[in-house]
């Protein structure tokens, strides 16, 4: 591919663009555009190679992942100009309809939405997505039926950096985005031994190995919870599951940074408190875009926070699982020179909990980053559903 190819003079009539996938040299040519935005905590080429071994990680691997560049058609791949680029994942996910009745099927996660300076403001990205919208209803799923189809795609979703608008008018509409922030503490000033593996606390760190039996726990507790929502609002209700797959896509891509930056791997990956049956639990991963350099905005999300019996369980129980969870959570954040730790979307329990919890802490309603949207495939409008379990484990 020739070095001046991104300059390539783009058409100027709106129907000779098409949405396709990039070839080897294209997707390397998107990653290396997209390292000063995206990749700054890593060199250049380490940008390029960690987004060469995301595509082999789970969720990805295997055709998982999807990348989309809108180009001109009239030349040849790798001659082409990328007038603007995206991927997408295939996730697992389960939908209810009022009835109670849970299906299983696809939603596809869009992430790195991303047109050239020099392509900007002439519509690219909006043609890309208007385009992407349309292909994803049927991508990698089977044509409806009217039985249950697990490879039916009931839904997109994507996480806006550019607030509520843009994609809202493609379609794509915003959902709850709200996080509860809590700041790092050190195990000096809470009295917790991280150099001790914890030894000590109320709460257990997660490992690795313990994953696994927890995400399957997670799915079986979220099915029932997302038929309930549907029976009790009247309408249909959605989730992503939080499957060992979706959650592994996370740590993976934190191991790979965080040997970059750190040269090791963490291995308190979330917290357990109590014993099974009655369980709360959270798995988090730690981000860095600016590196140890620049550290506003390196943050330990928790991708997922579960209370095993919200039904069985005292409230002040689950309290105090929670703040034993986010004392650790505030540790390892301290440990690993993040910012804050930050829980999407707390809702019902988990609310009335966050407020009751005695923890210092900020609510925020996010506007402009990583606005939760979803473009419905199903029967209905996209209003007319409801988004269970609008948690970081989704994004990408
Ligand atoms: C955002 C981006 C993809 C838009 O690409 P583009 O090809 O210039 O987009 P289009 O020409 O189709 O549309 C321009 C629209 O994007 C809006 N836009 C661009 N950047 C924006 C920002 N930071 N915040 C809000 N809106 C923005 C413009 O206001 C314009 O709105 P309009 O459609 O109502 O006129 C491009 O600016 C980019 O790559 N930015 C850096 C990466 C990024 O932020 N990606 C989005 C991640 S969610």
């Amino acid at each position: 591919m020739g070095e001046n190819m991104g300059s390539t003079t783009p058409p100027s009539v709106p129907g000779t663009f098409i949405l396709t996938r990039p070839t080897d040299a294209e997707r390397r040519r998107t990653w290396s555009l997209t390292h000063p935005l995206w990749g700054p905590a890593l060199r250049h080429e380490d940008y390029v190679e960690r987004e060469v071994y995301l595509t082999t990680v789970p969720l990805a691997k295997e055709g998982g992942l999807s990348q989309w560049i809108l180009t001109d058609p009239s030349l040849p791949p790798n001659e082409r100009p990328i007038l603007s680029s995206c991927e997408t994942l295939r996730k697992r996910a389960i939908r209810a309809r009022p009835d109670g009745s849970v299906e299983d099927g696809i939603a596809h996660g869009i992430g790195a939405v991303f047109t050239d300076a020099q392509y900007r403001g002439r519509g690219y990205a909006n043609r890309l997505m208007r385009e992407l919208g349309l292909r994803l209803r049927t991508w990698q799923g089977e044509s409806k039926r009217r039985n249950s189809n697990p490879d039916e795609v009931f839904c997109s979703v994507l996480y806006s950096d550019i607030g509520k608008t843009f994609y809202a008018k493609l379609g794509w509409a915003p959902y709850p985005s709200s996080h509860v922030a809590f700041p790092p503490v050190s195990g000096a000033e809470s009295g917790l031994a991280p150099q001790d593996g914890y030894r000590g606390a109320k709460a257990r760190p997660i490992g690795y190995h313990e994953l696994a039996e927890l995400c399957c726990a997670d799915e079986r507790l979220l099915r029932e919870r997302v038929a309930r929502t549907a029976r009790e609002s009247g309408r249909t209700a959605v989730a992503l599951l939080p499957d060992l797959d979706q959650i592994l896509w996370h740590l993976m891509r934190e191991d790979y940074m965080m040997k970059r930056i750190f040269g090791r791997t963490p291995s308190v990956r979330g917290a357990v408190y109590g014993e099974k049956g009655r369980r709360v639990w959270a798995v988090w991963t730690r981000a860095y875009y600016g590196g140890l350099e620049k550290r506003e905005g390196n943050t330990l999300h928790l991708l997922r926070v579960v209370v095993e019996d919200e039904e069985g369980m005292e409230e002040r129980e689950v309290v105090e699982g929670f703040t034993e969870i986010v004392r650790i959570a505030q540790c390892e954040a301290t440990e690993w020179c993040l910012q804050e730790c930050q829980m999407w979307n707390p809702t019902g329990l988990l609310r009335r909990v966050v407020e009751g919890c005695g923890l210092e802490c900020a609510f925020v309603e996010r506007e402009g980053e990583s606005i939760a949207s979803l473009m419905w495939y199903g029967e209905g409008t996209t209003e007319g559903v409801e988004w269970v379990a609008n948690e970081k484990f989704g994004w990408c």
